[in-house]
């Protein structure tokens, strides 16, 4: 039906005939003549109709908004100063020759260039917002990432291999998405949390290297980055230590940001301990374009008056921290309270402050609340930790160290962002030494930091058992810009180990049997040592394209309650199918 899409015109078609086929993006009646702005995948062409071929400009005038057309014609340059070099086809117009109509469109539910449009209308009517150059441009890239990651992989000897969707539970973390079973009544698959225990299986089965591009399924609360149902790139190897296979997904992310963003990427990427990133940023993924540090003072603050400091000081997970916001002392009270909002948002029970106006006047340098508090030696070696000059403002937070991390850590990210000290551009790091288990929410069991399959640090079950607090995991997470994109480990391929794991989390040797006995058992039979990773794709292209969520880079994704405004899904299922599955509903479906 075409010759050409519409965005390649260019004058090397000039006098030639063309035939377009698209969207009207735009018509104008410039007296007596008729503009049609023709939009495909690859771009926008001009089209005008004159009323010399009375037929086609008949047709032309009742054309509207996102009608489907079909139109030949010659290509011609456009007249002096009527060209638009925003466009690529912006020098050149096609005269209409023929136009038909392919179909009509209702008033679209809004306008393709409307910036502001809500998001449950764009979710709604997706594939028109799908049309948007800005999600076409966006889709465009994801495919170009998975393109150019398949072959980076492919070159280097990784096979793709597909793991099942229905299958049992894999512990990522996350509430499972079960699918009733027909044929054994009362019994259900998981949809997977990842394709953790089948590819360790593939390496047992001795595929060597494997990857997947491939769907993930997680029933938890949703977020900007997260999604239920998410693509990762899935990567396991054989005989690989960690530092091996950090080096060649590195170099993957590397050929990628070349081949597609043509950014080049720090080699290598920086490592950090995962004790240091929580010392100085609060958190385990640190985006280092912020410049802004967290700095411990619990030690100084061992003896001094002020009660908040003192028991946070004293408190054995207690951490008491300073963050050193340059040019601070302009902060007005009201920015203050605001700021100490936020940190209250972020659990923190208040946020401390000394204003430096003269870090050399002693006292008389400075403004806060708490001086009277602390004593001369304690404010200088705080002033000094923190290298505060003239002008710069001290906060303090004190509590638990897992509040003092969650709310400086918020805080300093909106610091950043609200006084533009934010470097541009694109910082990997890769976080290592993490813990191999941590205390669960209510700190009466252990909890694998990962998953319960990474291989502990420590060379025997015993040592593990003996002190699981102690002990490091063989895990690393890659992070940019403050997203966790990636993680992954060196595999327990000892049985022994395992079951080890199993009994740290608090599994009895019948449990980890009924949930994980085809693990135990495979791990029998000539398990190679392996390791391997999953990086969030879509968080990748998110963070390539500077889309602010996730959902701007998948074609079909859900809401924050999880549901597809498209088809309306989920939606209750009949009577009959739920029978069929020996299903009796507790209560009523929720509704929509
Ligand atoms: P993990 O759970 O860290 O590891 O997941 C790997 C990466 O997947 C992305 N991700 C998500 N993206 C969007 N929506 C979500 N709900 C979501 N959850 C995770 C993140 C994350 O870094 N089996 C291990 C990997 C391994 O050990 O090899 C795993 O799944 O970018
Ligand atoms: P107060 O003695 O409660 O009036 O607090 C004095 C100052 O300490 C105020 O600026 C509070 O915001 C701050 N503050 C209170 N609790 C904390 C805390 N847990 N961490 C940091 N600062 C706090």
């Amino acid at each position: 039906m075409r010759s050409h899409y519409c965005g390649e015109l260019n004058a090397s078609l000039l006098d030639q005939e063309v035939a377009l086929c698209g969207w009207v993006h735009r018509r104008r009646d410039h007296g007596g003549v008729i503009f049609i702005d023709l939009r495909d995948r690859e771009g926008l062409a001009q089209v005008v109709f004159n009323p010399d071929k009375p037929g086609s400009f008949a047709i032309a005038e009742q054309v509207r908004s996102e009608y489907v057309l079909k139109v030949v014609g010659c290509v011609r340059r456009r007249p002096k100063g009527m060209e638009n070099p925003a466009l690529p086809s912006g020098e050149v117009e096609v005269v209409g020759e023929t136009i038909e109509i392919l179909n009509h469109a209702d008033t679209p539910p809004f306008p393709l260039d409307e910036e502001n449009v809500h998001e449950e209308t764009r979710l709604r009517f997706r594939y028109v917002d799908l049309r948007r150059p800005e999600m076409q441009a966006n889709i465009r890239l994801r495919a170009q990432v998975a393109r150019t990651l398949r072959r980076f992989l492919d070159e280097r000897g990784f096979l793709e291999i597909e793991t099942p969707m229905l299958t049992r539970a894999t512990p990522e973390g996350a509430r499972d998405y079960l699918v009733p079973s027909r044929t054994q009544v009362g019994r259900f698959f998981a949809l997977p949390q990842s394709p953790q225990l089948f590819k360790q299986l593939l390496m047992m089965a001795g595929m060597d290297r494997y990857y997947q591009i491939v769907r993930c399924f997680r029933d938890e609360d949703l977020r900007a980055e997260r999604q239920p149902e998410f693509t990762q790139l899935d990567i396991e190897t054989s005989f690989m230590d960690e530092t091996a296979i950090m080096d060649v997904v590195e170099a993957m992310i590397r050929d990628l940001y070349q081949q597609v963003l043509g950014v080049t990427l720090p080699s290598p990427f920086p490592r950090m301990a995962y004790a240091d990133a929580l010392r100085r940023f609060g958190t385990d993924a640190p985006d280092r374009r912020n410049p802004l540090e967290l700095v411990e003072v619990g030690d100084l603050m061992a003896a001094v008056e002020f009660k908040v400091f003192l028991e946070a000081a004293r408190m054995p997970d207690g951490r008491v921290a300073a963050l050193r916001l340059p040019g601070g002392a302009e902060l007005t009270r009201k920015q203050l309270d605001e700021y100490t909002a936020f940190a209250g948002v972020h659990g923190a029970k208040g946020l401390a402050y000394i204003k430096v106006n003269d870090p050399s006047a002693g006292r008389m340098g400075l403004q806060s609340p708490i001086l009277k508090f602390l004593p001369d030696h304690v404010i200088q070696k705080v002033l000094r930790r923190t290298g505060v000059k003239s002008m710069d403002l001290v906060f303090f937070g004190a509590d638990r160290a897992r509040i003092v991390n969650e709310s400086m850590g918020a805080l300093r990210l909106k610091l950043a962002r609200d006084r533009g000290l934010e470097r541009g551009g694109f910082a990997p790091i890769w976080i290592v030494d993490f813990p191999m288990f941590e205390r669960s929410g209510e700190g009466d069991r252990w909890e694998a930091l990962h998953h319960p399959f990474t291989s502990p640090r420590f060379a025997s079950a015993e040592e593990l058992e003996a002190d699981p607090g102690g002990c490091l995991s063989r895990a690393y997470d890659l992070v940019l810009n403050g997203t966790e994109l990636g993680g992954g480990s060196v595999r327990i391929h000892s049985r022994a180990m395992q079951m080890a794991v199993f009994r740290v989390l608090g599994m009895s040797a019948g449990e980890a049997e009924a949930k994980f006995g085809f693990l135990l058992e495979a791990l029998r039979y000539g398990c190679p040592p392996h390791g391997g990773i999953a990086f969030g794709l879509d968080r990748l292209v998110m963070l390539m394209t500077g889309a602010s969520s996730i959902r701007e880079v998948i074609a079909f994704p859900k809401t924050q309650t999880a549901s597809c405004l498209l088809t309306s899904a989920p939606i209750p299922a009949s009577e009959a199918q739920l029978r069929e599955l020996g299903i009796r509903l507790r209560r009523a479906p929720s509704p929509q």
